[in-house]
């Protein structure tokens, strides 16, 4: 029983996986404005390969999914965990492999993807080596997270943890299936698959991705941080089993939207289209659920900014998942598809609800990990979700015009057939909405630079770094 007493959490490596995500989340971001700024002023790639807009984009969507969504997603997961089950994280080596091995994962794909080094398949790039240590990591991330769930001492297994378990596990059922090669040298392989398949096993990827990476996982962060941070419970337990099996089952068939009009068969775009609009139900299931437990205590929201970041990231949320399926929608992809109305729903998505519920549970977590009271300045977190918000609204809003005009001017034909606008005259027309992205974006990363700030001080106003201990069982 005495081993039980002194038990505690193992919260050096949510520390390390928090600090990381402030980082990666700026780094990302940085280059996310400079790409922005080279579409809007191409000369920005001052003529260097390596600063090329080709090998930066990928740089950028890597980044901030995956470096700063996913070391977010460990940090909350290894939080969360241990909380809800009243126990250590399982293995303490383990987790710092995840930790480290995950930075490796990180700085090698920061070095390939700017020297070009690339398997072309989009979130999919990195060359094949990296992906065996992106496997590598994942399956020890998995038995770190399942093994805390086997040893619990709370019988019940909370929903975050649900989610959480469900976006380990098919993260790691994608990467593996989507990434097997054969390798030709160090930096170079072949697909197992070829034409159509290769396509459609990559959009199966890709858009499990978006519904386990960017979706399934924050979904956990929701189910956690929302009602702690609005001192409720969870407005429907039975919503939240009901919308989890739900999307989990749906998603999976929704990716042929990615390939609407290509040479997949006909009926495979139709099925992933009907599955698209299905999946509205259980995404708005979720997010219904997370609003709602703010009912009675609605008036938080006036004064705490934690709690508007995670209730406006909700919104966004279903903003993002109305959209989507609207897009998936033959006839409006055929007008929303290669132009920025995709930009723009990505980031709704994005920006509104991954990175709101991200920066939410961050401002939550934050002072408990560091030994601080409360963050370090609370005027500075309202004035980032102000500058945040007003900056995605100037980003979404110039893409969805931007994207519908593109797809107008694109379609719109002369009476004998010949098209009415050349390609650079639609380029022309969406200048100034490059602009508006450029500065929505900077808004963005300026609120990300004061949160960076606002984390350091609170980590220097800590007293001293906490040990907290696991509470006893209750007959103990
Ligand atoms: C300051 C914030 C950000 C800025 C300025 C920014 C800017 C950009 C730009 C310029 C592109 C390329 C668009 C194009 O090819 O036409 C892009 C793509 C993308 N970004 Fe961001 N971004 C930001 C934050 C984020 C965040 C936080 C995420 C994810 C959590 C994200 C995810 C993506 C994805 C997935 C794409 C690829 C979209 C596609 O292929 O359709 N971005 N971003
Ligand atoms: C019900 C939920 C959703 C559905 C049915 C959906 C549907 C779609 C559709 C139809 C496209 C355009 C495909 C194309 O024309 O190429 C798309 C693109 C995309 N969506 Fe969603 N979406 C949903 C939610 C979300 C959310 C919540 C996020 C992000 C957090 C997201 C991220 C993306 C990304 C990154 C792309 C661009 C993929 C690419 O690189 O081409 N989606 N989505």
């Amino acid at each position: 029983m005495q081993d039980v007493a002194v038990e505690t959490y193992n919260d050096k490596v949510v520390r390390q996986f928090t600090i990381a995500t402030i980082v990666w989340g700026v780094v990302g971001m940085a280059v996310g404005l400079l790409i922005a700024a080279q579409l809007a002023w191409p000369s920005l790639n001052f003529d260097i390969p390596w600063l090329t807009y080709s090998r930066l984009r990928p740089l950028h969507t890597n980044a901030v999914i995956f470096a700063f969504g996913g070391c977010g997603l460990f940090a909350t997961s290894y939080y969360v965990v241990q909380r809800t089950c009243q126990v250590r994280l399982f293995g303490d080596k383990a987790a710092a492999f995840t930790f480290w091995g995950w930075q490796l994962v990180i700085v090698l794909a920061a070095v390939t993807l700017p020297l070009g080094l690339t398997q072309g398949k989009e979130y999919a790039e990195l060359i094949w080596p990296i992906d065996l240590l992106i496997a590598a990591v994942w399956v020890t991330y998995a038995v770190v997270f399942f093994g805390t769930i086997a040893k619990r001492r709370i019988r019940h297994i909370y929903v975050a943890n649900w989610f959480f378990g469900a976006f380990i596990l098919t993260v790691a059922v994608l990467h593996i299936v989507n990434s097997l090669a054969i390798p030709v040298s160090w930096t170079e392989s072949y697909p197992v698959y070829s034409g159509a398949v290769d396509a459609m096993v990559q959009w199966w990827y890709g858009h499990n991705a978006v519904g386990f990476f960017l979706t399934a996982g924050f979904l956990g962060i929701m189910y956690y941080y929302v009602p702690k941070q609005a001192e409720r419970p969870i407005y429907s337990y039975r919503l939240s089993v009901v919308h989890f099996w739900a999307l989990i089952s749906v998603y999976m068939w929704a990716g042929p939207h990615h390939l609407h009009y290509t040479a997949l068969p006909d009926w495979v775009q139709s099925l992933g289209m009907v599955f698209s609009l299905i999946l509205l139900a259980p995404s708005w299931g979720g997010m219904i659920n997370g609003i709602m437990t703010l009912s009675g205590a609605w008036q938080k929201l006036r004064t705490d900014p934690i709690l508007k970041f995670l209730i406006v990231s909700l919104s966004f949320y279903g903003m993002s998942t109305f959209e989507g399926p609207m897009m998936s929608i033959k006839t409006v992809n055929s007008l929303s598809h290669y132009t920025d109305w995709t930009i723009g729903h990505v980031h709704s998505g994005a920006l509104g609800w991954v990175a709101f519920i991200t920066i939410g549970a961050i401002y939550n977590m934050l002072p408990r990990l560091f030994g601080a009271e409360r963050m370090y300045s609370i005027k500075a977190i309202d004035l980032h979700f102000w500058i945040a918000t007003i900056g995605i609204v100037l980003y979404i809003a110039a893409m969805w015009i931007a994207g519908v005009m593109q797809g107008l001017m694109w379609r719109a034909t002369n009476p004998d057939g010949t098209l009415t606008y050349t390609f650079i005259e639609s380029l022309r027309e969406t200048w100034p909405y490059y602009v508006t992205r450029f500065v929505g974006g900077l808004m963005f990363l300026s609120g990300m630079l004061l949160m960076a700030w606002n984390a350091w001080k609170t980590c220097a106003s800590g007293r001293e770094i906490p040990q907290v201990r696991v509470p006893l069982p209750a007959h103990a």
